[in-house]
């Protein structure tokens, strides 16, 4: 990642979204202990919004954010040097319809995200943290599956893309199980067409060596 052009913290203010962190005890599959966030507050509108999980160096938010001026993004990631990397892009291009959280998106959704308020959630590439000591750190589990659906308005979509089959079928057996969702038919991201259109930068990377993608669509019944 190119450093030094980051532009100074007072100008990425305004894509920063101030967390209260996650309790530590919080149990993932624990109702909220604060009040979730209001996104007509936030936002200052009522548009729909999206929430992008783990978005590393923001390629999606980016281009979701230009293509769709009417939905508002909400993106969580864990690593603040791609938050403020992000935050830059975005207000290079003077964006309004981002946000960016920086924390563990776990907490982040069983804490502050309200029942019932998200039109689509989009996971991609999510790290797979083969090594046993670090299972932990898995992103997609039965709780974080729950929160989702929970998260999710009647219709709104879970967008799931990977390169790891195995990551990717548990992660089926674990949506398979939530009785709100109903899978969408699709089993692969299509290549895109216009070879600099990757929905992600893992993605152009994992194309570029050959890597089979898995994608899956939920729907919230
Ligand atoms: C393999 S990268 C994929 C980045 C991006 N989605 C893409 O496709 O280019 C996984 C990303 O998820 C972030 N991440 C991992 N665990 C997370 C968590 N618990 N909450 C929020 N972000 C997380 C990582 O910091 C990293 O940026």
């Amino acid at each position: 990642m190119r450093r030094g052009r980051r532009l100074p913290l007072e100008q990425l203010q305004p894509y920063l979204l101030q967390v209260p962190p996650p309790s530590r005890d919080a149990a993932l599959s624990k109702p909220a202990d604060s009040a979730p966030l209001r996104w007509p507050d936030l936002f200052g509108n009522d548009h729909p919004v999206e929430i992008e999980i783990g978005f590393g160096k923001g390629l999606f938010l980016i281009n979701a954010a230009q293509a769709h001026p009417q939905v508002n993004y909400l993106g969580v990631e864990i690593e603040r040097k791609y938050v403020l990397f992000t935050a830059t892009r975005l207000a290079k291009r003077g964006f309004t319809n981002v946000k960016l959280a920086c924390c563990d998106a776990r907490g982040f959704l069983s804490q502050c995200v309200a029942t019932d308020s998200v039109h689509a959630i989009h996971v991609f590439f999510p790290d797979p943290w083969w090594k046993n000591r670090h299972r932990k750190r898995r992103l997609v589990t039965a709780d974080f599956a729950a929160q989702c659906a929970r998260a999710l308005k009647r219709h709104g979509r879970l967008h799931l893309v990977s390169d790891v089959a195995e990551y990717f079928a548990e992660t089926q057996e674990m949506l398979a199980r939530i009785s709100d969702l109903n899978a969408l038919p699709m089993s692969e991201l299509p290549a895109p067409e216009v070879a600099d259109r990757y929905l992600t930068n893992f993605e152009r990377k994992y194309r570029m060596e050959g890597r089979p993608i898995f994608r899956s669509l939920h729907a919230k019944k």
